[in-house]
């Protein structure tokens, strides 16, 4: 019995993306799923197919009866909003790839999907080629969770990696990914954090149920990390990445930043080289499960987008279970971190403001300090993101057990060691 529905598509945006889709969709026969028109910017691009496909005028696709599919690939988060709304709008479900609208917009997002009982879906928007939206959704239960960890990044990741294993320096590392198309020409929403706090936002959602504004999120990217961090690392036998991580704590609350953290070689992480991505999560009863694959590219993010167009054809949806059926969850501040933070200048430490100091060293060529920190203090705080300081957490940084912090204080100021 054949009970798929036939797709006709109106697709916004014919870049890396949208052309990626195009082409893999002509590879796709079977699916039932076609192009009807394609609606770009610039009229005067030379396009791989043919002119009477392409259009500028966004109505065409809008107000089609015969389009029931929008999919919304382009790269003007404000532009993507007005789209996806106005489709949802005609009765029309949506695909899109844009992080940055979607995290934005995600509030009035899921109140236009329950008022027009239309979907959006967004895969390739998170880690691009790894399904981790629809597994969180479907698979995942609320209680179960224990935690996430990501590398949801590739032009950072890319960067860290030629720093850390080939020597470069950081102006090196972001050249050599510009020059390899895995870095914007405008880099900084990558290597600043911007992009993973994007996709955490959204990724917050599908774990925990958590809808926060991604300017409520602790983050820092990776501009602040030199050749020095690296030195320390690869002493201490570990590697450098940036982790977007959520962790439910004792308190009930979740824990959730997305920042620079040194990973042992064993984690899965440190096995994420390059512009992969990749994705652990940790659950009651399974236990550790690894997600890895492309977060970028023509292809993956064109086969993710093809993923969420194929299940279109089932009337899947994302049910926002944790959000809506289960006990909502809720970011908490309070927690501990445990932090290397290194500087030029140590009058811009504040030393006052850690719980403890385990470790001091300083010398002409590196200043760095292993030690706690109250979470709230990064949140309320920038001192930590200025130019010359680099902050990195410890392997397994959370510590949310206040009578050890505790004690662990008292012998350290037995020990004569003063903050
Ligand atoms: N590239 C990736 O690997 C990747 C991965 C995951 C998610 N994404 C997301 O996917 C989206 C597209 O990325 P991309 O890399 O494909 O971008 P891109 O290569 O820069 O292409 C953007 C496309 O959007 C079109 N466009 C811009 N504003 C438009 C508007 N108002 N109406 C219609 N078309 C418009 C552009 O038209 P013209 O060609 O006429 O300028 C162009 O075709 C972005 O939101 C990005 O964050 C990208």
């Amino acid at each position: 019995m054949e009970t798929h529905k036939q797709l006709t598509i109106g697709l916004f945006g014919f870049g890396t993306v949208g052309e990626g889709l195009y082409r893999v969709l002509q590879q796709t026969p079977s699916l039932k799923a076609t192009i009807r028109k394609v609606c770009i910017k610039n009229a005067d691009k030379k396009m791989i197919s043919p002119a009477s496909l392409f259009t500028t005028d966004k109505d065409e696709l809008l107000y089609d009866p015969e389009i029931n599919v929008i999919v919304e690939v382009i790269d003007d988060a404000d532009a993507a909003f007005a789209i996806v709304s106005t489709a949802l709008r005609n009765g029309k479900e949506v695909v899109s790839a844009s992080k940055k609208m979607l995290a934005e917009h995600l509030p009035a997002l899921l109140d236009l999907q329950r008022e027009t009982d239309r979907s959006i879906l967004y895969e390739a928007a998170a880690c691009a080629s790894i399904p981790v939206i629809r597994n969180l959704e479907e698979y995942y239960d609320n209680d179960l969770l224990h935690s996430i960890r990501a590398i949801v990044n590739g032009s950072t990741n890319f960067i860290l990696t030629k720093m850390f294993e080939e020597g470069l320096d950081f102006k090196e590392a972001l050249l050599l990914a510009q020059q390899l198309g895995f870095a914007e020409s405008n880099p900084s929403l990558d290597v600043e954090g911007y992009d993973a706090l994007n996709k955490w936002t959204i990724l917050l959602n599908h774990s925990y149920g958590i809808v926060e504004r991604p300017e409520n999120i602790v983050f820092t990217g990776i501009q602040n990390i030199n050749q020095n961090d690296a030195a320390v690392a690869r002493e201490k036998h570990y590697e450098i990445k940036l982790v977007a991580q959520a962790k439910k704590l004792n308190n009930g609350g979740v824990a959730a930043f997305v920042l620079p953290q040194f990973v042992n070689q064993q984690d899965q992480l440190a096995f994420v080289k390059n512009e992969y991505n990749g994705v652990v999560i940790e659950s009651g009863f399974s236990d550790k499960q690894f997600f890895y694959g492309k977060g970028a590219g023509s292809f993956p993010t064109g086969s993710a987008v093809l993923s969420d167009i194929s299940a279109l054809r089932y009337d899947y949806h994302y049910e926002y279970k944790k959000l809506y059926h289960h006990q909502r969850n809720q970011l908490t501040n309070d927690f501990y971190l445990k932090v290397y933070i290194s500087f030029d200048n140590a009058a811009y430490i504040p030393k006052e403001k850690f719980e403890w100091i385990e470790e001091w060293h300083a010398d002409l060529n590196r200043n760095y300090l292993i030690g706690v920190l109250a979470f709230s203090e990064l949140k309320n705080s920038k001192w930590w993101k200025e130019d010359n300081i680099s902050l990195i957490l410890t392997p397994e940084p959370i510590i949310e057990d206040v009578e050890i912090r505790k004690l662990k204080k008292k012998s350290l100021e037995l020990a004569g060691i003063t903050l």
